[in-house]
């Protein structure tokens, strides 16, 4: 744990340019949730004397998320040091007196997979080795848009140059800036005063305050770290590399905790999604926000599930699909075309083929037969559906809500039933068949004479 209190200013106002898009960057979702609520979480265990998170104008849905860390608005955005000074500003009003904070750490709101171990160890770091400034670094793959460290012949770092500022040979250089900064926090308003806007980009670099610290003989320092932890988001293309790097990790870990994954790169995991143990998931199926699975509970394929509960050894799929407030119970069957939403299957119940079930609640044990449909809209309001346990409702019954079915009651298959049926009735409700015998030939017989 840091020794001395630290605060943290979290870079998230910029337009996202690079992802041409209405979103701002950081709410783009990762594993089903918006890549910034996973920095915060890694800030959040090593609790900063203050957190601050400065967003671009009108990205109130950033600020909502990032509670309850506090939000300041940089208008315009001028690059990343102008962001730090606004942030800066908005600390200085909420620590009294700003001197006794020892350091700050600036992060970047598009690098999900900080961990809190790192940065940690970045703080423990700084206080070592008494750096003004210590940045973290990385060798990626590739290091295209990321900024170069140049060192100085005894290792330390002279400055940082952007990728669009970067001559051919500083171009070669496969250091590159992480993104995580730690800056001793007296001498960051200093620093701050010494950036401008004489670059391609002609913004506000807050990479640029290393060449002023050491214009100021301030010592700097890099310290490299796996490049998988620090990887930045810009493009749609680094979305969906970061969001295969993410589920291949979800993956990994469902299994470790005893969930058998058939074809594990064919499952889509949410970040919250919660497999008990024995849970098996067949191939091509996605898990929204919101789902927990019972143990032993096998999930088939080509099923989507989100915001569903789903109870030890119920069976779901092939084709399922489950919507927010699903709930099935112990043993629950649900099977190919079934969708549930906003309804409680009971323990054992079955609804196994082409059957939607919307506002309801269904008893244990009950069986609903193919095609069975929970009419619970009107066009304006939803209605509630109640059947009790051990019902039987025949193949291609229209439950027209608000209806109620009682325990034990059987309903004939085709009906459309607008009425509460009674605890173990029957209920018919259909046209009735008529047979006229022989009648079929007649016909037959002056069709083809019509036609000769
Ligand atoms: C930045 C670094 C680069 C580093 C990379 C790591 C700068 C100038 N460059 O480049 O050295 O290798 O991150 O991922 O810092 N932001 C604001 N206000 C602004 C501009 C940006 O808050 O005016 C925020 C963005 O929302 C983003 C973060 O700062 O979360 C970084 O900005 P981005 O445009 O992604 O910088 P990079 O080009 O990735
Ligand atoms: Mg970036």
């Amino acid at each position: 744990m840091s020794q001395s209190p630290f605060a943290a200013i979290i870079l998230a106002a910029g337009s996202g340019t690079r992802m041409k898009s209405a979103l701002p960057k950081v709410m783009h979702p990762l594993a089903g949730r918006p890549m910034i609520a996973y920095l915060m979480d890694a800030l959040r265990p090593l609790s900063p004397a203050a957190a601050v998170v400065v967003v671009g104008p009108g990205m109130d849905g950033v600020a909502r998320i990032v509670v309850p860390a506090e939000s300041v608005v940089q208008d315009p955005p001028l690059g990343t040091g102008d962001a730090v000074r606004t942030g800066l500003q908005a600390l200085k009003s909420r620590l009294a007196p700003a001197g006794s904070i020892g350091e700050v750490l600036v992060l970047y709101g598009d690098t999900p997979f900080l961990s809190t171990e790192t940065l940690e160890r970045l703080l423990a770091e700084r206080r070592r080795t008494s750096a003004a400034i210590l940045v973290a670094g990385m060798r990626p793959a590739n290091p295209g848009p990321y900024g170069r460290f140049v060192l100085a012949p005894d290792g330390t770092l002279e400055r940082i140059v952007e990728a669009a500022d970067a001559g051919p040979e500083e171009q070669t250089i496969g250091l590159v800036n992480g993104g995580i900064m730690v800056i001793e926090a007296s001498r960051l308003d200093e620093l701050l005063d010494g950036l401008d806007r004489d670059n391609v980009k002609g913004e506000f670099y807050l990479t640029d305050i290393v060449r002023v610290a050491r214009r100021k003989g301030l010592p700097c320092r890099a310290v490299e770290l796996p490049a998988e932890g620090l990887i930045g988001i810009n493009t749609r293309a680094e979305l969906a590399e970061a969001e295969a790097l993410m589920q291949r990790r979800l993956r990994r870990a469902a299994m470790d905790s005893g969930v058998t994954l058939i074809a594990p790169e064919t499952v889509f995991l949410s970040e919250d999604t919660q497999l008990a143990h024995d849970v098996v998931v067949e191939p091509n199926v996605t898990f929204g926000p919101g789902v927990t699975v019972g143990e032993r509970a096998r999930i088939r394929s080509f099923s989507h599930l989100e915001g569903a509960t789903v109870g030890a050894g119920a069976i779901v799929g092939p084709f399922a699909r489950l919507r927010p407030g699903a709930v099935l119970e112990e043993d629950v069957h649900v099977g190919n075309f079934v969708e549930v939403k906003a309804a409680r299957l009971g323990a054992g119940a079955k609804a196994n083929h082409l059957t939607y079930i919307g506002d309801a609640e269904v008893g244990a044990r009950t069986n609903i037969g193919a095609g069975t449909i929970t009419c619970n809209y009107d066009g304006f309001n939803k209605f509630q559906t109640i059947i009790g346990e051990g019902a039987f409702i025949g193949s291609n019954t229209a439950l027209v809500a608000p209806v109620q079915v009682g325990a034990g009651a059987i309903v004939a298959a085709g009906s459309v039933i607008t009425r509460d049926v009674a605890p173990d009735a029957l209920s018919i409700a259909r046209g009735q068949q008529v047979d006229k015998p022989g009648r079929a030939t007649k016909i037959r017989a002056r069709l083809r004479g019509k036609n000769s």
